[in-house]
């Protein structure tokens, strides 16, 4: 009982502060980051904001720290977004209530606590419908997008198996579905991996090509997480829909990984013609450990579960829906819903501006992607004549990925940029700059400055530089082995 009443009265302060989100984004981002600090155990904070003198009185268990800007902090800034998002502060106000107050199993049917939950989640489940133009039913509750593509991808192609053994997909998908189909070739399914063009775009002659009467999926990424590419949704359905028309056959099940592209761009379950889809919490400034799977109803998709149990979330993913991320998720796709359009004017504008200055000081930079059909927030440049491990090193105030977050515990060039055509040495020297909703102007001007700089640096050490400046073309030297 104690700790309950503790636990409240910090939630009457973060939630007396409501457009704090907005006014965030007006002083910069470190005000979003300057979180409160519990000093017990009885709960967490959610103020992000300076707060008011009065409202600064000491509360019992907490002690609240006033926002600090990244110089304080001594933090990075961080421009990696497609690797995770930072969490709007209105998406924690709205949690907060579920892990202190409304606690109860979203699957209790026989008191308040439970159908307090219950209705929580639906309203969440709603949120996230809307924002993809779906129903409310079509929407299952999974740990993140990794869960949602094993869970459609296998279970598609295992509940077909007995008539359909192959599937495609893309050769630059993000590793879960690239594994998930792996693993399915050691079932005995057939996979066709589409390769894609200088830009990252599939051809629609060569998925035509690829289809077979025993086609039981298409997997095929809306946004790439490296380069920011986006794939013509709508245009693929329609291929396969005419496909299956000409050879009188049941159409193949289209399903994209979407990961990066809810909420970021409009994405139309029903006018793209899209059958499922794996959605994330984390890349929409909702929590980490959280995603839906799209999942149509009508016609039905049809799908083996991975996990079994007690039959919660249409029996295809059995396990207490955890109300708190989940309504996180919620909320986080209800204000995606409510200001895409804002967001990604703010993240163009700022995409522009880095690249114009850094391409304005620094020659020989390739952007890879397609800029016509790419998404700006994920800004991909290689550096021609610099070693891309010194470059992530001497750039260690900024937090960047070099290719793919997931992969780049390894030191391979990227397998994207590799299928884009780029070399080697243009894969390792590549960054990608993910900008997002709480990105400010002022650290892109900083970032822009520090790529002109440590580029100029490394350049002015290298020998090949020296002999580009000469006039020297390097494909025409001869190098000896030793
Ligand atoms: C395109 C894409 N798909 C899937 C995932 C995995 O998402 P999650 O972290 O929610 O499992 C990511 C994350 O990097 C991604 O970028």
């Amino acid at each position: 009982m104690h700790a309950v009443r503790a636990a409240r009265q910090p939630l009457r302060l973060a939630l007396a502060t409501p457009l704090r989100a907005s006014v965030a984004r007006a002083a910069s981002v470190p005000a979003v980051r300057g979180l409160a600090t519990p000093t017990s155990k009885v709960g967490a904070n959610v103020s992000d904001a300076p707060v008011a003198e009065a409202e600064q009185a000491e509360l019992p268990g907490f002690k609240l720290a006033p926002a600090k800007s990244t110089a304080m902090t001594g933090r990075p800034i961080y421009l990696d977004m497609q690797a995770t998002t930072p969490m709007d502060p209105r998406v924690l106000d709205k949690m907060m209530p579920l892990f202190t107050e409304m606690y109860g199993n979203p699957h209790s049917r026989t008191h308040a606590y439970g159908w307090e939950a219950e209705g929580l989640v639906e309203e969440a489940r709603e949120h996230v419908a809307n924002l993809i133009g779906a129903g409310p039913k079509d929407v299952v509750f999974t740990s993140g997008a990794t869960e949602s593509n094993n869970m459609i991808v296998k279970g598609i192609a295992n509940f077909h198996k007995g008539k359909k053994k192959h599937i495609i997909t893309t050769q630059t998908e993000h590793k879960c579905v690239l594994d998930s189909c792996r693993f399915l070739q050691t079932q005995g399914f057939e996979v066709t991996y589409l390769p894609v063009g200088p830009t990252g775009l599939i051809s629609l002659e060569d998925l035509k090509a690829a289809l077979r009467p025993d086609t039981s999926l298409v997997s095929i990424m809306a946004v790439n997480n490296e380069i920011g590419v986006i794939q013509p949704l709508a245009e693929i359905s329609q291929v396969l829909k005419d496909y299956a028309k000409e050879n009188k056959v049941t159409k193949a099940l289209f399903h994209t990984d979407a990961a990066q592209a809810v909420g970021k761009i409009p994405i139309d379950v029903e006018a793209m013609g899209i059958d499922a889809m794996s959605i994330s919490g984390h890349k929409i400034y909702g929590p980490k450990g959280v995603g839906a799977a799209y999942v149509r109803r009508r016609p039905r998709v049809r799908l083996e579960p991975l996990i079994h149990g007690g039959g919660q979330e249409r029996g295809l993913r059995s396990g207490t829906v955890p109300a708190p991320i989940v309504v996180g998720l919620g909320e986080a796709a209800r204000l995606c819903s409510q200001e895409m359009s804002a967001d990604h004017a703010h993240i163009s504008k700022l995409s522009q501006r880095l690249i114009d200055g850094i391409t304005k000081d620094v020659e020989h930079v390739v952007r890879n992607g397609d800029p016509k059909h790419g998404y700006p927030g994920c800004v991909n440049l290689s550096f021609a004549y610099v070693e891309g491990e010194s470059l992530l090193m001497a750039l260690k105030d900024v937090a960047l990925s070099s290719g793919s977050a997931c992969t780049s515990a390894s030191l391979e060039p990227s397998y994207v940029l590799r299928a884009l055509g780029a070399s080697d040495d243009m894969a390792h020297s590549s960054l990608r700059f993910g900008i997002g909703r709480f990105t400010t102007e002022a650290e892109i001007d900083m970032v822009v400055n520090r790529i002109v700089q440590v580029v100029t640096k490394l350049r002015d050490m290298s020998p090949l530089w020296e002999m580009v400046q000469e006039g020297i073309d390097l494909n025409s030297v001869k190098w000896s082995d030793h």
